[in-house]
């Protein structure tokens, strides 16, 4: 494993994550790596294949000969522009259902690994720092309670002018978390040395701050 710095951030569905991370590797000038944006292909090609989402091994077989490439915020598989595709609510549920397979998950490692280059990686998930990089300089558990995140959520949707029922996103949400922490391989949860943050009620920039200050204590 090459030594280029990874902040890990991991934490359940919503939690403002994505946003966090991209954020800070934007300050600190380093990579992203979307790890749930693999998973999100995964279900979204196998879907369209028409392979079973409890169908490990097949699904496993489908990742190497998927060509994926990010590109200025966006995302393609097999050349096709799957940015917003890959945000459905049932891609992201799907997403959860192929991701408890050790195939896919095993088959997802290197790619995730590739991401780490000069002069550093921020990478956001649910098993950075237990399984993909678990040398990362600073790790962090970033949450917020399950009605703060549906909350947030549907306001991105109404925002996007998508319609959404508030009850039906707090249910998905508590699914997806469910399903995500329980799985036998590589399960949502704090890794050993983990800091917690809590952002039920903080703001974007206050997360993005707190992050980056845990960072230039952990380099100090
Ligand atoms: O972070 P997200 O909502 O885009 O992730 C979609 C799903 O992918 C999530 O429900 C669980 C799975 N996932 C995972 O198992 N491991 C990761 N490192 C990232 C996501």
């Amino acid at each position: 494993m090459s030594q280029f710095p990874v902040i890990a951030i991991d934490g359940p569905t919503a939690s403002g994550k994505g946003t966090v991370a991209s954020l800070v590797a934007q300050k600190l000038g380093f990579h992203y790596l979307d790890s749930g944006a693999l998973y999100r292909l995964v279900a979204l090609a196998s879907e369209k294949q028409g392979i079973d989402a409890k169908n490990g091994p097949e699904l496993g077989l489908l990742v190497p000969k998927l060509l994926i490439l990010f590109k200025n915020n966006q995302v393609f598989l097999n050349n096709e522009d799957v940015t917003e595709a890959i945000r459905a609510e049932n891609i992201g549920l799907r997403a959860s259902a192929v991701a408890v397979h050790p195939e896919v998950r095993a088959a997802l490692v290197g790619l995730q690994r590739s991401f780490r280059q000069s002069p550093g990686l921020v990478a956001d998930g649910r098993d950075m720092a237990s399984v993909i990089f678990p040398d990362a300089i600073l790790k962090v558990f970033l949450t917020a309670t399950a009605a703060a995140r549906a909350e947030r959520r549907y306001k991105q949707l109404i925002a996007k002018g998508i319609s959404a029922k508030l009850e039906d996103l707090l249910q998905d949400l508590q699914e997806r978390d469910a399903r995500d922490s329980s799985r036998g391989t590589a399960p949502l949860l704090v890794a050993d040395g983990a800091k917690v943050l809590e952002t039920s009620d903080l703001s974007i920039d206050q997360a993005v701050k707190t992050v980056l200050d845990w960072y230039q204590s952990a380099i100090a």
